[in-house]
């Protein structure tokens, strides 16, 4: 029963405080949100997401979670411009828009195709712990872990920025478009006001409290001292003044410049829970180019982002342990899940054990990934059973080291960005501020994150070293997982979620519908939901997902029924183009 035991350790550390929040914030439903008065191709995509159809076009496509984003990146690609131009411009505009999600104070990983040379690149532009900090960040004076949000909120959790260098850096290596023309939409949007989305009014109101504690965070979100309701129009002129001293200065501005000093100003001012980021880290951060992970399945090929995220590792296992199995029954045959959950706990245990930021300990990925180990590891789901223990294994390690098991939490925000351009070049970005409204600091009109709580909380076990424990300089661990589906070595998917470390199980998920279930990308983003990360097995409530809990629960599965808000966009690239976009939340698709 060790996994019940690792279970149980989860609720330390105000897990079950997280786990409350996380219930209370995560069903505010897609909502039609006002966004058919954007009237053309946005009402016929929110009507094609109603009827449940894809989107088709032939040349370019791009997915993501608002409606005002995508109609930015649409606009680039129109006129000629890249998937990275496309990328610049919807991030921009999901910060204005979807701040609570991403932005310019949070972290992303692009995983990038380029069509000219049929490569596969991902860049890393995850946050990094300020050089000040000690890997007993989160805990109290005795070594016990902090409460959840007691780490969330304040200074202590910020990580330097990565997304505005990530996107000068897509910009300059893959962009066609004049840089500050990217930005222009949502500066102008910014300065005129947009009408408040259901959704985000709906976080809003339920993080009222937390979002009291920063007079810049409140005097936005909570003007007059009353949450913003759907509708209203809120006009972020900091934030246009920020983009346009992005747009003049370029990244330099936020790694040097005047944005970055206002930002280590705020953290290390945060009243009650200072950070301790300086300058410094602003001036040392970089972009960091990772080697793609591209384990099999099928015949395909799933390219992801490695370490520090854990996404690529753990979704390639967890196909890796189907692949010996005929999945085609569909999403709600008790046996097919059965294999996906228990399938999704052995990667879970390797993942709690040995993924960190492998540029501060070494992570075996070729061993965890390779396919003899996998299959190796598979074996145990020859049964039909839910596996009664559930232990990390041991793969192919070229050096002699042991970790414990790492204690950490995530929360809901997250978006992700799905873009093919003309010329066949694809980029799938899932970008964060890691907790619903990050570190509930604000500055220049964007939020902080609160990445750092993606460490471990416990930084030893038994005096054993956790790999993901906090470090000076060092990348907590994501579950971020974009991805890039090839067959052939050319591209046939792009996918990604937001959802914590459930995003593993969505994109999963995703892959399997498109490839065994044979379902349309919009299907695939629609499936009713069944994700066991580690221990209980989690069934999306109000959905025909609650059908499988009798049958989970007599193969002897713990169950829990709740709301499981991902965030997926899929493009499906063939002879022309498909895409879709998860009816739980705001987005969209539009292509041409
Ligand atoms: O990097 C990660 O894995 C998390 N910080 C992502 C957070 C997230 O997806 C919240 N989800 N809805």
């Amino acid at each position: 029963m060790k996994h019940l035991v690792l279970t149980a350790a989860l609720l330390l550390a105000g897990t079950v405080e997280a786990q409350q929040a996380a219930d209370t914030v995560a069903p505010e439903g897609a909502g039609a949100g006002g966004f058919e008065e954007m009237g053309g191709a946005v009402a016929a995509a929110l009507d094609a997401k109603a009827a449940g159809r894809p989107v088709e076009a032939a040349e370019w496509m791009v997915a993501a979670a608002n409606p005002h984003a995508v109609k930015a990146g649409a606009d680039v690609l129109a006129r000629g411009g890249t998937a990275a131009d496309a990328l610049v411009a919807v991030q921009v505009m999901l910060g204005l828009v979807e701040p609570q999600s991403s932005g310019l104070g949070g972290g992303a990983f692009l995983v990038w195709y380029e069509a000219a040379t049929g490569e596969v690149t991902t860049l890393d532009g995850r946050e990094t712990a300020p050089l000040a900090v000690t890997p007993r960040l989160f805990q109290d004076a005795e070594g016990e872990p902090l409460k959840f949000f007691d780490a969330v909120v304040g200074g202590r959790s910020v990580g330097t920025p990565g997304t505005p260098a990530l996107l000068a850096e897509v910009h300059a290596r893959w962009g066609s478009q004049d840089w500050a023309s990217l930005l222009q939409p949502a500066q102008e949007l910014a300065r005129a006001g947009f009408a408040v989305s259901p959704r985000l009014a709906g976080l809003v109101a339920g993080d009222a409290e937390r979002l009291r504690s920063s007079d810049a965070t409140a005097a936005y979100f909570l003007p007059g001292g009353a949450p913003v309701s759907a509708g209203t129009v809120l006009k972020n002129p900091d934030y246009a003044a920020t983009l346009e001293t992005f747009a003049a200065q370029g990244a330099a501005a936020f790694y040097g410049g005047s944005i970055g000093r206002d930002i280590v100003a705020t953290v290390q001012g945060a009243e009650g829970n200072p950070g301790v980021l300086s300058e410094v880290d602003l001036a040392i951060y970089r972009v960091k180019e990772r080697p793609a992970v591209c384990p099999p399945y099928r015949e395909y090929q799933v390219c992801g982002m490695g370490p520090p995220s854990s996404g690529a590792v753990a979704v390639g296992q967890i196909l890796g342990a189907l692949e010996g199995h005929d999945l085609s029954s569909g999403p709600l045959d008790p046996e097919v899940r059965r294999l996906m959950g228990d399938a999704g706990r052995l990667a879970f245990a390797d993942r709690g054990r040995y993924l960190a930021d492998s540029d501060f300990v070494p992570v075996p990925v070729s061993g965890l990934i390779d396919p003899a180990y996998m299959a190796e590891r598979a074996k145990v789901l020859e049964t039909d059973r839910s596996l009664e223990s559930v232990a990390p294994g041991n793969p192919t390690f070229d050096h002699a080291l042991n970790w414990a098991d790492d204690e950490s939490i995530e929360l809901p925000s997250t978006s992700h960005i799905s873009i093919v351009d003309a010329a066949g070049n694809v980029a799938s970005m899932t970008t964060t501020i890691e907790n619903a409204f990050g570190s509930r600091l604000m500055t220049n009109g964007f939020l902080l994150n609160n990445e750092l709580t993606d460490f471990s909380f416990r930084s030893h076990r038994d005096g054993v070293p956790v790999a993901n424990r906090a470090e000076p300089g060092k990348r907590p661990r994501s579950s971020m997982a974009p991805t890039i589906v090839l067959r052939d070595g050319q591209p046939v998917l792009a996918v990604g979620s937001p959802g914590g470390s459930r995003i593993i199980g969505y994109v999963v998920q995703a892959i399997v519908g498109v490839i065994d279930w044979g379902l349309d990308v919009q299907q695939a983003t629609a499936v009713a939901h069944a994700v066991n990360r580690f221990g209980a097995y989690d069934l999306e409530e109000g959905t025909e997902a609650v059908t499988l809990e009798a049958p989970l629960t007599a193969m002897g599965f713990e169950v829990n029924t709740r709301a499981l808000t991902s965030g997926l966009h899929l493009i499906g690239i063939g002879e022309g183009l498909t895409g879709g976009a998860d009816p739980r939340r705001e987005g969209i698709v539009l292509g041409e």
